[in-house]
C-alpha cells in the first residue's frame, strides 16, 4: 500500500497564499511520481485567523498541527496588526505554535547555488562555495524568558525581557548541532556574548561540555558582534553555527542575504518527537502581496526539507531540489533576483517551470 501523510498546511498572510499554491501543486506532482499520498489540511493561522475569530492560532489549527505528520507554513504578519496587544498579533501565534509543538531546534541552511553567484550583494569570490547551517534555539532565550513586561517607575514607563537558558536547553540544542556537524565538515561555531552576559557564559560552558562527546568536531566560539562581521567578511569559514534564539534570528537573516535573496531560504523546526514545522526564513512581504511577483523558492525548498527530514522521502526531496537548480540554471528568476540577462518570471510562471522540471 502507498504511504499516506497528513500535512497541516498554513498559507498565512501576504504572499503566503500565492507561494503556497505553487508549492502544493509541486508536492502533489512529486508525491504522485514517488508513489505516496499527501493529504493537505489547510488551516487558518496568523492574520487571516485573526480576521476569522480574533486569535492568530485557533485551537483547531493547533490540534490539527499536533495530529499531522508535518506542518508546512508559508508566512504570516501584516503591519496592520502592529497596534494589537502583543499576544494577539500574528507573530505571537507563531511563537505559540513553536512552543506548543516544542520545536526547540531551528535549522536554517545557507547554500550558494552556482547559478545565483552573481545575484548576491557580496563579491562572487567571497561567497563562492558557501555552505553553512544556522542552528537556532527556538523555544527559549529572550523570546520566552520570564519575567517580562512593562511597568511604571518614577512616573516613567519601562519595559523589560529576560534572556535565560538552562543547562539542559543548551545541552539539547548542542546535541542537534554536533550531530549535524558530524554529517558535514565537522566544524561548529558557537555564537554568544559571553564577554558581557551571564546567560552566554553558561551557554559557552555547556557547549564546551557537549563537545566532549564529539572529539572529531572542531569547536570554536565567537561573540555575536564578531560573528556578524565574519559572516560577510569570510562566510566560507563556517560549517555549523549554533546559537540562541535572538542571535540566531538576526544572524540567519544576515546569512540569508549571502545567497542574494531571502526569498531563497528554507528552514526546519524540529522537536524530539512529533511533527516538525517547515517554513521559509522570509516574512509575508505585504508590500508585494497579490501581485504575482513573489519568489516561491524558499517555500518550495522548505517543502523539500519537509520531505527529507519530516517524512523521510529522500528521493522526492532530491527531485524537488533538482528542479529548482535546473530552472535557476536556465536563467529564470523572480523579480527579487533579477539582473539584466535574466528571464523574469511571475510567481505562477516560476511554478509552471518548476512543475515541468519535475
Ligand atoms: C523568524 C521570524 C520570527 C522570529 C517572527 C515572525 C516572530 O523573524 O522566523 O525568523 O523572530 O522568530
Ligand atoms: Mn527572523
Amino acid at each position: 500500500m502507498n504511504k499516506n501523510y497528513t500535512i497541516a498546511l498554513l498559507p498565512g498572510d501576504g504572499i503566503g497564499p500565492e507561494i503556497t499554491a505553487v508549492t502544493k501543486t509541486l508536492l502533489k506532482a512529486i508525491s504522485k511520481k514517488h508513489n505516496f499520498h499527501l493529504e493537505f489540511n489547510e488551516l487558518a493561522f496568523g492574520g487571516n485567523a485573526i480576521e476569522l475569530n480574533g486569535l492568530p492560532l485557533p485551537k483547531e489549527t493547533l490540534e490539527a498541527c499536533k495530529k499531522s505528520d508535518a506542518v508546512l507554513l508559508a508566512a504570516i504578519g501584516n503591519p496592520k496588526y502592529d497596534k494589537l496587544p502583543r499576544e494577539k498579533r500574528p507573530e505571537s501565534g507563531l511563537l505559540q505554535l513553536r512552543s506548543d509543538l516544542q520545536l526547540f531546534a531551528n535549522i536554517r541552511p545557507v547554500k550558494i547555488l552556482p547559478s545565483l553567484i552573481n545575484e548576491s550583494s557580496l563579491k562572487p569570490e567571497i561567497i563562492k562555495g558557501v555552505d553553512l547551517i544556522v542552528v537556532r534555539e527556538l523555544t527559549g532565550g529572550i523570546y520566552f524568558g520570564e519575567p517580562k513586561g512593562r511597568f511604571i517607575n518614577n512616573n516613567e514607563e519601562r519595559a523589560f525581557n529576560t534572556m535565560t537558558y538552562s543547562k539542559r536547553e543548551v545541552e539539547e540544542i548542542s546535541k542537534i548541532a554536533f550531530d549535524l556537524a558530524m554529517q558535514r565538515k565537522r566544524k561548529i561555531c558557537s555564537v554568544d556574548k559571553a564577554n558581557v552576559l551571564e546567560v552566554s557564559q553558561l551557554w559557552r560552558e555547556q557547549v564546551e561540555c557537549a563537545s566532549k562527546n564529539y572529539p572529531d568536531v572542531e569547536l570554536n566560539h565567537l561573540y555575536v558582534d564578531n560573528a556578524a562581521m565574519q559572516l560577510v567578511r569570510n562566510p566560507r569559514q563556517f560549517d555549523v553555527i549554533v546559537t540562541g534564539n535572538l542571535f540566531g534570528d538576526i544572524l540567519s537573516d544576515e546569512a540569508a542575504m549571502l545567497t542574494g535573496s531571502i526569498g531563497m531560504l528554507p528552514s526546519a523546526s524540529l522537536s524530539t518527537s512529533g511533527p516538525g514545522l517547515f517554513e521559509p526564513v522570509h516574512g509575508s512581504a505585504p508590500d508585494i502581496a497579490g501581485q504575482n511577483q513573489a519568489n516561491p523558492i524558499a517555500m518550495v525548498l522548505s517543502a523539500s526539507m519537509m520531505l527529507r527530514v519530516g517524512l523521510g522521502e529522500m528521493q522526492a526531496a532530491e527531485d524537488m531540489e533538482k528542479a529548482v537548480d535546473e530552472v535557476l540554471g536556465q536563467g529564470y528568476r523572480t523579480k527579487d533576483l533579477i539582473s539584466e540577462s535574466d528571464k523574469k518570471l511571475s510567481t505562477t510562471a516560476m511554478g509552471d517551470k518548476l512543475l515541468n522540471a519535475i
